[in-house]
Parts: C-alpha cells; sequence; structure tokens
C-alpha cells in the first residue's frame, strides 16, 4: 500500500493549481501537505494505485482486529457506526445489502444501525445513492470536505457505539493526537474504535521496517527521546481499555488496535509532529510532549 511517488508525478501534483505549495515560499512541510492533499483529491489516472478507495465489509474484518464482524452484527436499530476515511463507502454499502432469502427466513431482519461515512473528498458512486434511497432519510450520512478533527458530535448527529477506520484518518492525519481525542469524544461510555496501521513498530519492539532501508511508516518517541510504540501511547490515554495485535497476511504488515472508552475523563497523550513526507498513506514521526505540571 505505500508507495513512493515518482518524481516527475511528484512534479506535477505540486503544481496543481490553487495549492498553496504553488505559492513561491512554501515550507517544506506545507510542500507536504500540499502533496498530500493532490494524492486524497486525485481521479481517475491521478489517482495512485496505492490509494484504495473501495475495501467492503469483508475486506474491513480482514483488515481489522477479530471481533469487529461481531461488534457490526451486534449493532442494534438505535445504535451508530461512524466511518472514518471511508472512500467509496463500501463497508457502509454492503451492512446495509438485503439478507438472503435464507438468511432472512433464520432471522427476521430487524432495523439497522444509523451510520456515517466521512471522507475528506467525496467518492460517493452510484450505489451509494442507491442504497440511501433504500433505506430512511438520514440513516446513512456521508460527511467530506473535512478531516475529523473539523466536525464537532454535534455535526455528526451525537455519538457512537462503534467507529471505524480503516487505512484512513488514523493513517493519513497530521495531527495524530487530535484525532485520538476527537475519536475518543465521539465514542459513548463502552463504545468501541476498531483501527490498524500499517508497517509500524510492535508493542515488544522486536519488528523491522518492511522496506529495507526505510524507517516505519508512522513512529513515536516518548518525551525522553526513545522510540516507543503506538500502541504503548494508545495505553496512556484514560479512560481507554486497549488491545493491540499484529494481523498476519499482510504486506506490509498490519498492527490493528481496539480501544473501548471506559469512562468520561478522556485524556490523550498530547504528540507533537516531527515528521511528515505524504505518500499512501503518508510517513509520519510525533514526539509525545510533556503533560503539563498541574497535569501531571
Ligand atoms: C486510502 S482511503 C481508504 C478508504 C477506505 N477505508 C478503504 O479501505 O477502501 C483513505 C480515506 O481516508 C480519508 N481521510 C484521510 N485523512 C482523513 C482525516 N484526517 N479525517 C477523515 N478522513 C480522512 C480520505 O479522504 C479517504 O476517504
Amino acid at each position: 500500500m505505500k508507495q513512493i511517488l515518482p518524481r516527475c508525478l511528484t512534479a506535477f501534483l505540486l503544481c496543481l493549481p490553487a495549492l498553496p505549495a504553488c505559492a513561491a515560499e512554501a515550507t517544506p512541510v506545507e510542500i507536504e501537505f500540499s502533496r498530500q492533499q493532490s494524492i486524497l483529491h486525485g481521479r481517475g489516472t491521478l489517482r495512485l494505485e496505492g490509494y484504495v478507495i473501495d475495501r467492503g465489509l469483508a475486506s474491513y474484518a480482514h483488515a481489522l482486529m477479530p471481533g469487529f464482524e461481531d461488534a457490526v452484527e451486534r449493532l442494534g436499530p438505535k445504535d451508530r457506526w461512524l466511518d472514518i476515511g471511508a472512500g467509496r463507502g463500501q463497508a457502509i454499502i454492503d451492512y446495509y445489502a438485503p439478507p438472503s432469502d435464507a438468511d432472512a427466513l433464520r432471522k427476521p431482519p430487524r432495523r439497522k444501525a444509523d451510520t456515517v461515512a466521512m471522507s475528506i473528498e467525496d467518492r460517493r458512486m452510484e450505489a451509494w445513492h442507491q442504497t440511501a434511497a433504500r433505506l430512511e432519510p438520514g440513516q446513512m450520512r456521508y460527511v467530506f470536505d473535512k478531516p475529523l478533527r473539523a466536525f464537532s458530535a454535534a455535526d455528526l448527529g451525537g455519538q457512537f457505539q462503534l467507529i471505524s477506520d480503516v487505512i484512513g484518518g488514523f493513517s493519513y492525519t497530521e495531527e495524530l493526537s487530535m484525532f485520538m481525542e476527537r475519536v475518543m469524544s465521539l465514542l459513548t461510555v463502552d463504545g468501541v474504535f476498531y483501527s490498524a496501521l500499517q508497517d509500524v513498530r510492535n508493542e515488544d519492539g522486536d519488528n523491522k521496517p518492511f522496506y529495507p532501508n526505510e524507517p516505519f511508516l508512522t513512529r513515536i518517541f516518548d518525551e525522553k527521546g526513545a522510540e516507543t510504540s503506538i500502541c504503548a501511547w494508545l495505553r496512556r490515554i484514560q479512560c481507554a481499555e486497549v488491545v493491540c495485535m499484529p494481523k498476519s497476511g499482510w504486506k506490509p504488515p498490519l498492527q490493528t488496535y481496539r480501544v473501548r472508552k471506559t469512562c468520561e475523563a478522556v485524556s490523550v497523550p498530547r504528540l507533537e509532529r516531527t515528521r511528515f513526507v505524504a505518500g499512501t498513506p503518508p510517513e509520519r514521526s510525533f514526539r509525545i510532549t510533556p503533560a503539563p505540571a498541574a497535569a501531571r
């Protein structure tokens, strides 16, 4: 899924009109952000092969920790599911697929949960609109045009029992701690976040980056500058029960995460971004910033 941009393509992406990096004095990080925007918005031949936007529910179950499928299955008629970085929204389209005759005989169909698919760019196709037309108005929403951190709970119609992210905002955001703060604020107590990251250090620190001579794709360093794992950082979130697990059969390898919100007094250790290189997904490094004295 990781992809290095050919130099000529990079130059083309950089010169798309109306991007800040085309201004004369863009800083290196602004140039990377601008390249990332070009990747996110690429369509037709400009959509990079590594930028996958159409994984369905079965692929989500394959990428996420065991238990995700059951969590979707258990959603009741009053529950809500947010898919962050939904691409075309195929996983949600699949969720609403009519049951087969045999399934309908075994278990009478019941109203399904409400869902919100979120994407920075609008990737909806006809299948999305056809599915939405079969449901109650508003049961299946698609929100776009901005990153997760720019949406409030009110914008999204309230909190969620289930939040998923398959190589979406968790992999792409340049503001990882703000991202996690927003995820935690959008979960109900007992609500669960399922996600995965490619090519990252595992909790025991005994794995190596997938690509020779390249670093892990997302890296976290502690307050003393020692490299730690995403899992260790997630475990420091207050009011979160965290399970981390490698998922076999993926190249690059995947680490999967399950975060359950256990109480309201959430506190996410702040991260400062120290590196961002555009890609599918981008290469990112963060440093945990010391907690303010009063909060220690
Ligand atoms: C590679 S696609 C993955 C789509 C889908 N999950 C799949 O597996 O097919 C990345 C998705 O994440 C979205 N995305 C990236 N950064 C985001 C952010 N900070 N907040 C919300 N969505 C984001 C993109 O707009 C896009 O919909």
